[in-house]
Order: C-alpha cells, then structure tokens, then sequence
C-alpha cells in the first residue's frame, strides 16, 4: 500500500473514532477519520479550533485524557523491522507505547512549557529521554544532549544545558523542544501548532529549522496548524479537516488552486491578501459546532453556502476521487468525479 503520492506509508490512521465521556454527555471530536502519512513524507492537517486537530494527535501518541476512549477504527504504524502494529491495541503504559513515544515518534506542542518540567534542567531533561531510548550511558547522553542543543541552533549549549526552562526565550525553548523531540531518531513528527506562540520573525526560524532538520534525517512531518500560510510553506499534501473528519485531501497545489469542498473555498477566502482591490475580508459563516452535538449527514451542512437540502443533511458524503491524489467529500461532487 502507498501513499497517494507513491511513497510507502509509514502511518495510516484509518476510519478513526474517539469520544469523550463527561458530565455533560458525550463528546465525539473524532468521527471516522482516515488519512496517512508516507515515509518522510510531509503532511499538514488544517481546521478551525476545536474540529480535533490535537485530539487525533494524542490518539496516536496514546497520550489522550482520561475521560477520552478510541472507540472505533485503527492506528496503524510501520515500525523499522517492517512489522506493523495497530496502536489502538497497545496499552497506553506498555514498554512497547513507550518506545513508539519519542523513539518510532515525536510531538512537539504550541507552548514548550506543557512539554518541559520547570523544575529540572534542560540538560536532565535531554538526557533522561536519551537514557529511556538508547543504551548510552550518563557521560554519553550528556554529550548527546549538548550536541543536540547545539544542533538546533542554541548558542553555547555546554553552558545552557545547565538551565532551566525560564531562562529561555520563547524562540530558544521551541528550539529545545524540537531538540528534545528529534534526540532519540524518531522517524515521524508531529508538530501541533509549533509556532502559533511565537512571532513572525521566530516563527519563520522554527519553520526553517524543522525543515532542515527534516531533510538531514529524513523525518516524516505530520504538521497540525490553522494557519494556511504555514501549509503552503511547510507541507506538500494536505488533508483538510471539519468536526473530526477529512472532507478534503490533495496535494497543496490541488487544494490552494482548485479547493473544491465549500469548507475548504471557505478557508481560502478568508486569507488576507497584500494585493488587489481592498475588500472586507470573508469569514465563514457561524460557529464550529461543538462535539456533543454533531449535525447529522454532512457536518458542514448548518454552515454550507451550497447546501443541497435533505441529501446534505442525512446523508454523509463518501470520499470522491478528482485525479491522481484529490479527494473531496461533498455531494456537489456526486457525478463529477473522476
Ligand atoms: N479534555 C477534554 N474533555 C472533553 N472534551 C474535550 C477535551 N479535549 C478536547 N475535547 C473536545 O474535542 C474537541 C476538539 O478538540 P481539539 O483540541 O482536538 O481541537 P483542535 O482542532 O486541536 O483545536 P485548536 O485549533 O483550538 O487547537 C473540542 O472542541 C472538545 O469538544
Ligand atoms: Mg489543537
């Protein structure tokens, strides 16, 4: 199996459910999603907030709340021997999670504080994670830890490795943790919103260098963002995401010249431009529908400028194909595919 890029996949999550139990009833930010990553491949999911963006990430890490359950579909990971698991079946402690956990794949987060603990040193941070994955010993993994450090451009490292988190700028420690991430060699990772914190100029210096990094060890990027400059810069497939499913996916050509799903001409309307006659910038009309109550059919349909009546609203469109690798689903597409 491939990717639809031709490359072999090395993450497939597929018809994924997931639901929250709380006081208020049942949650179900995840509904059904399918969507994979190839080898060194990289993929961007963009969505507003709240259509379970991190929720699918933490499904994957198997890092999600307790109150959270995957309750249908499977996550399913090449691992470097060629085996495969379904990490849906692992439990969540297991040595075999942990080891997929930074060292099959890495997640780095909007605010490198949730990451770090406060209390312990970069540097013991660096090197506990390397003394969990690898057989190196303390004098090795310390060595590592610097190298890394200075690997991802944080002058100094011999001596910062010896501070705490604090005494980073917000830049530094988005280097650190993308450091801490990448130490152990994972071969996927997952950036939830890396630079939404950080202001422009920063921003872009993240960007560069998950980039290089990427190339120099062959990663595949799995990038969650709802910033679509971000995608365009970043990835080369995007998968485009409402209430807890894909309704569009293509290479980033086909989704920012020919978006075809409303939801995804709507995300593109609303990105200001430089250029052009002045105008008021689009929105998309009313609000993400919250979890507990996912409309019927097709989610879009409350928000959808071309909605198409009862067909819309109990039905739920299945993926068509449009091309080589374009995806969209919506029942304006019905007939068209190809
Ligand atoms: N701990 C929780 N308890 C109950 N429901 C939750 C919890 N965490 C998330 N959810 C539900 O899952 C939905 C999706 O959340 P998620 O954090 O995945 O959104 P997101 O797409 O990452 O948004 P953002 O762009 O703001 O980060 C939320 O709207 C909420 O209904
Ligand atoms: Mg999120």
């Amino acid at each position: 199996m491939v990717t639809a890029k031709g490359l072999p996949w090395i993450l497939r999550v597929n018809d994924l459910y997931v639901e929250f139990w709380t006081h208020d009833g049942v949650a179900r930010p995840v509904n059904g999603l399918t969507l994979q990553v190839g080898k060194g491949q990289s993929v961007g999911v963009v969505g507003e907030s709240g259509c379970g963006k991190s929720v699918t990430a933490l499904s994957v890490l198997r890092i999600l709340p307790k109150a959270a359950r995957i309750s249908g579909g499977k996550i399913e990971l090449q691992l470097r021997d060629g085996s495969t698991r379904d990490l849906t079946q692992l439990s969540t402690n297991s040595n075999e999670m942990r080891r997929i956990r930074g060292g099959e794949i890495a997640m780095i987060f909007q605010e490198p504080m949730t990451a770090f603990s406060p209390v312990h040193t970069i540097g013991n941070q660096l090197c506990e994670a390397i003394l969990l994955h690898t057989d190196c010993d303390e004098k090795e993994a310390k060595e590592r830890s610097v190298e890394s450090l200075r690997s991802v451009g944080i002058p100094e490292p011999h001596v910062r490795i010896d501070e705490y988190p604090f005494q980073f700028s917000g830049g530094m420690r988005q280097r650190a943790m993308i450091a801490m991430a990448l130490v152990c060699n994972p071969r996927i990772l997952i950036a939830d919103e890396p630079t939404t914190a950080l202001d422009v100029t920063v921003q872009a210096q993240v960007l560069q260098l998950i980039k290089q990094m990427q190339s120099q060890i062959g990663l595949a990027l799995y990038l969650i963002t709802h910033d679509l400059g971000v995608i365009a810069q970043m990835v080369d497939y995007v998968y485009v995401m409402y209430l807890g499913c894909i309704v569009e996916e293509g290479g980033v050509d086909d989704i920012f010249e020919t978006p075809l799903h409303p939801y995804t001409r709507d995300l593109m309307r609303s990105i200001p431009t430089v250029s052009g006659e002045r105008k008021p910038l689009s929105t998309i009309g009313g609000v993400v529908p919250n979890a507990y109550s996912i409309p019927s059919g097709c989610s879009f349909h409350t928000r959808c400028k071309d909605m198409q009546g009862e067909v819309c609203r109990s039905e739920r469109p299945a993926p068509r194909r449009f091309g080589e690798s374009h995806r969209v689903s919506c029942v304006l597409y019905e007939d068209a595919a190809r």
